[in-house]
């Protein structure tokens, strides 16, 4: 593998990713109020180890070790998240300075170690009391957010490189409003697709409002996106992979990049299409300053039995995801392609979980080093064939709480041990650190 930093930009942006709710932990002190996952959690049954985010890294008390970590490893920026129930309990009104402050440690640990700060204003964790009016299905935590955004902004706003509004709307609206399986667990199809009409608006609304209020960090959003392959030729299958991508892929950047939801789309909705008001396509459109795109795997669709990678002996991560890194090329040049104007594009997040163990200090993740290493790859050859992409970011930092899978899923370039809390860099970060040094 001949990958090498030095057919990037030099000013190209390298990080390491994470989110509030998978590492801070202190789930319940220091005026934090509690969120949607906090709730969730509390359910049987509903997170696979039966765990939840109480401690979880306990990244809130290991902030400067933390800091020290990212910093050690070469990279010149991190991607972070901020907990609107740490800054703001109740979603409204009243303000957590304990908690602002810990954000604001942040970002000036990351300016004091030369990094630049990225911070995500929506990674899923809603503050239950907007949840208890009903959360994203409400059009008035739209307006919430927009005030949320406005109050990090002027706290942190002159400090941050990049301010990005809501991490994979799809994933908040479809596996968390239409399949119920993350919080907060809800199983409604209409309610699905307003929530992913609301978190557009309340992203378009916010950049509005940042712009006028003179934001300097570059504003965006971030989707997860990947090529839907037909798993055959069949008319049925080309037709669902249609429809998959649409919803997934045309849905949010028909949307952002022209102003109009997909026709195929809402006809397929029928009834559960969202109710829509004049001037919320107009708010949606407002430009980005960069998009962020998380990629893992591409998506194969059938429609008959559910097409398993796994099965068919194709290398797999331990989620089961395929190890398709030609993918994420084949990804960024159709964005060029159908929507030339967009801004340059941000990798936010790309990673796999395997099942890494500690022996004699190290871990020895081959496979996820061999991962890494095929997708930079893949983004340099899409950078050669004109695709415009400005950095690329580890999913993640530190092993976490991956969700509804608990802590049994380890994406970090940095393993923890759960019952110590102690941090052990695998032989991906050493590699990291290796590949970024070489460049410079
Ligand atoms: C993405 C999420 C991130 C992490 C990875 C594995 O969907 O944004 O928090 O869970 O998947």
């Amino acid at each position: 593998m001949t990958v090498s930093r030095q057919a990037f930009p030099p000013d190209f942006v390298w990080a390491v990713a994470t989110s509030s709710f998978q590492i801070e932990g202190a789930a319940q002190i220091d005026g934090k109020g509690p969120s949607i996952w906090d709730r969730f959690c509390e359910q049987p049954g509903v997170i696979a180890d039966a765990s939840n985010g109480i401690v979880a890294c306990d990244h809130y008390h290991r902030l400067e070790q933390d800091l020290d970590l990212i910093a050690s490893l070469g990279v010149n920026a991190y991607r972070f998240s901020i907990s609107w129930p740490r800054v703001q309990p109740l979603g409204k009104g009243a303000w957590n300075d304990k908690g602002l402050d810990f954000y604001e440690r942040i970002v000036d640990g990351l300016l004091a170690r030369g990094l630049q700060p990225h911070a995500t204003l929506n990674h899923w964790d809603l503050p239950q009391a907007l949840q208890d009016e009903d959360g994203w299905a409400s059009r008035d935590t739209v307006n919430r957010f927009v005030d949320y955004a406005l109050g990090i902004q002027r706290r942190l706003g002159d400090r941050l490189a990049g301010l990005c509004t809501h991490n994979e709307p799809w994933v908040v609206a479809m596996l968390g409003h239409r399949n119920g399986i993350f919080a907060p667990g809800i199983k409604n199809e209409a309610v699905a697709w307003q929530v992913s009409h609301h978190l557009l608006l309340s992203h378009g609304l916010a950049l509005r409002a940042l712009r006028q209020e003179g934001a300097k960090a570059e504003l965006g959003i971030v989707l997860n996106l990947s090529p839907m392959h037909p798993a055959t030729d069949s008319e049925a299958d080309r037709a669902k992979a249609r429809l998959e991508d649409g919803q997934l892929l045309r849905w949010y950047l028909d949307a952002i990049h022209h102003g109009r939801y997909p026709e195929d789309v809402l006809a397929a909705l029928g009834p559960n299409a969202p109710v829509i008001e004049d001037g919320d396509l107009a708010a949606i459109q407002t430009p980005l300053d960069f998009l962020g795109i998380n990629y893992y795997s591409r998506s194969v669709v059938s429609s008959g039995e559910p097409w398993d990678a796994a099965a068919r002996g194709l290398d797999v991560t331990d989620m089961g995801w395929e190890v398709y890194p030609q993918g994420l090329t084949e990804l960024l040049l159709r964005l060029q392609r159908d929507y030339p104007k967009l801004p340059p594009v941000y990798i936010t997040e790309n990673g796999a979980a395997f099942r890494d163990e500690v022996a004699h200090g190290r871990v020895h993740d081959v496979e996820r080093v061999r991962y890494l290493q095929q997708h930079i790859q893949a983004v340099q050859d899409a950078m050669q064939q004109g695709a415009r992409v400005h950095g690329y970011m580890v999913w993640s930092l530190l092993d976490n709480f991956e969700w509804a899978f608990g802590y049994s899923k380890r994406f970090g370039i940095v393993h923890v041990d759960y019952a110590t809390l102690k941090r052990t860099p695998k032989d991906s970060a050493l590699w990291y650190r290796e590949f970024l040094k070489a460049g410079t």
